[in-house]
């Protein structure tokens, strides 16, 4: 079979999909982008499997990360170069940590869709749509704003590319000038009971960076050429179909909206529209793991994913995404690695410590503490390791502005001190000195400290 039907999933009820008011203009607005360039190219996506695929062999290490939901607003040159900035120190981090190259993904150029609990949202007796990301509708709670409009997706598409137009720009340029210490930002580090130890990481990083430039008489931009691979929840399938081709000399179908989609944990049915469109795509995929049902019914799905999305066991083809919680970690992480193990296939074990540990604060706001975040990926650490499989990356929603959404860190963010800069419309992200601390004590459990 050269190419698969990809529209099986049309034959589907496809769940999570905003309640768009016109089925005309949804079909006219993706028969627009369906004509308009690829925003990434078939030979980057093969070249983060290939990545992909080492990381799964423990060779490499998967940093993933960026904005829950990204806002057609974000889309300025700060908030791009902020994002890439925090992923790349994060990167040279755990790069020290792990002894692994990393492959950096980011959550951006493209995550403008959010799936929601509940299609409706209702405050003083007036009920209107949720708000699914900027894709589809506006957070504000009036009419008009929250009407899905399918003409967003193309708004999406435009953001994206300019998005990943400034990425390459700024890689390609060489912008990060690593060794200067005023570049990264360390006011926290003497708020840190581990500040000395933090200095010290930093300064063996900028060590290493002066060596290896006076090694190689290139400078840090260039010996890095650092790639940033993009990715996103593939949750609106007229969206992601629309920009899904053949290219010449390759068999299949390739989703080019983004390098590394991912199937959401509510869309993760093996029967669903969502992983029939998933199966007929070359791409590398991951797919979110909670503990949304008993471990039992947790197994048998994921075999059930692991036949349908991972027949042919191609490496870096498929990457679970663990998020049970710190509290359901010791007893369900196991479980999922016994599982994929029974099928004899590979794949790549990620940890996303952020969606299994959200609480809400007395104030009603959204958050989820360092201290949960760390137990989770330090739990998944030490489970990996008993039982032999490879730990192979983190999955952040982080960002590299000074927001305050979770509580913890070394400044020891409480809850009252959340409102005093809280951004994001769905869930709580990391700061940019949260993110950093977060790697470094990765790294350090990692042995690298
Ligand atoms: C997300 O990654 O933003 C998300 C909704 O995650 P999950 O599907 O794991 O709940
Ligand atoms: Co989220």
């Amino acid at each position: 079979m050269k190419h698969s039907d990809i529209n099986t999933w049309r034959e589907k009820v496809v769940p999570h999909q905003p309640p768009w008011p016109c089925a005309d203009q949804l079909e006219a607005a993706t028969q627009e982008l369906a004509a308009f360039p690829p925003l990434v190219t078939s030979w980057e996506v093969e070249l983060l499997k290939t990545q992909l695929a080492q990381a799964a062999q423990g060779d490499r290490f998967l940093l993933q990360g960026g904005d829950c939901a990204e806002t057609f607003d974000g889309c300025t040159p700060d908030r791009i170069t902020n994002k890439l900035k925090i992923l790349l120190q994060m990167s040279l981090i755990l790069v020290h940590g792990t002894r692994r190259p990393v492959v950096r993904v980011g959550r951006f150029a493209g995550q403008y869709a959010k799936p929601r609990s509940s299609n409706e949202e209702t405050r003083d007796g007036t009920t209107l749509p949720s708000f699914f990301g900027d894709n589809v509708n506006r957070p504000a709670f009036e009419e008009q704003s929250r009407r899905p409009d399918p003409w967003r997706l193309l708004r999406g598409y435009e953001r994206s590319a300019l998005t990943l137009n400034f990425i390459r720009g700024l890689v390609g340029g060489g912008f990060a000038d690593l060794h200067h210490p005023e570049y990264w930002d360390l006011d926290f580090v003497s708020h840190a009971e581990l500040g000395d130890d933090y200095a010290r990481l930093i300064n063996e990083i900028a060590n290493g960076l002066s060596f290896m430039e006076t090694l190689s008489g290139a400078s840090a931009a260039d010996l890095s050429r650092v790639d940033f691979f993009t990715s996103h929840e593939g949750l609106l399938l007229n969206y992601e179909s629309a920009i899904t081709r053949h290219v010449p000399r390759r068999d299949g179908w390739w989703l080019l909206s983004t390098h590394f989609p991912w199937i959401g944990m509510r869309t993760a049915c093996p029967d669903g529209a969502h992983v029939a469109f998933f199966e007929r795509i070359r791409n590398p995929i991951a797919v979110k793991v909670g503990p949304s049902m008993s471990i039992a019914d947790m197994q048998k799905r994921v075999s059930r994913l692991i036949d349908v999305l991972h027949p042919d066991d191609e490496p870096g083809r498929l990457t679970l995404v663990h998020r049970f919680g710190a509290d359901a970690t010791e007893d369900y992480l196991p479980a999922l690695v016994d599982c994929v193990r029974k099928t004899g296939r590979t794949v790549l074990f990620v940890c996303d410590p952020m969606h299994g540990n959200t609480r809400t604060t007395e104030d009603g706001l959204k958050t989820r503490s360092f201290e949960d975040i760390l137990r989770e990926i330090e739990l998944s650490i030490d489970l990996h390791q008993q039982v032999g499989s490879v730990f192979g990356g983190v999955h952040f929603e982080l960002t590299g502005e000074n927001v305050t959404e979770c509580t913890g860190g070394a400044r020891g963010l409480r809850d009252q001190d959340l409102h005093a800069g809280y951004e994001s419309m769905v869930d709580p992200r990391l700061n940019a000195e949260q993110s950093l601390e977060m790697a470094m004590l990765i790294s350090r459990r990692l042995g690298g400290v």
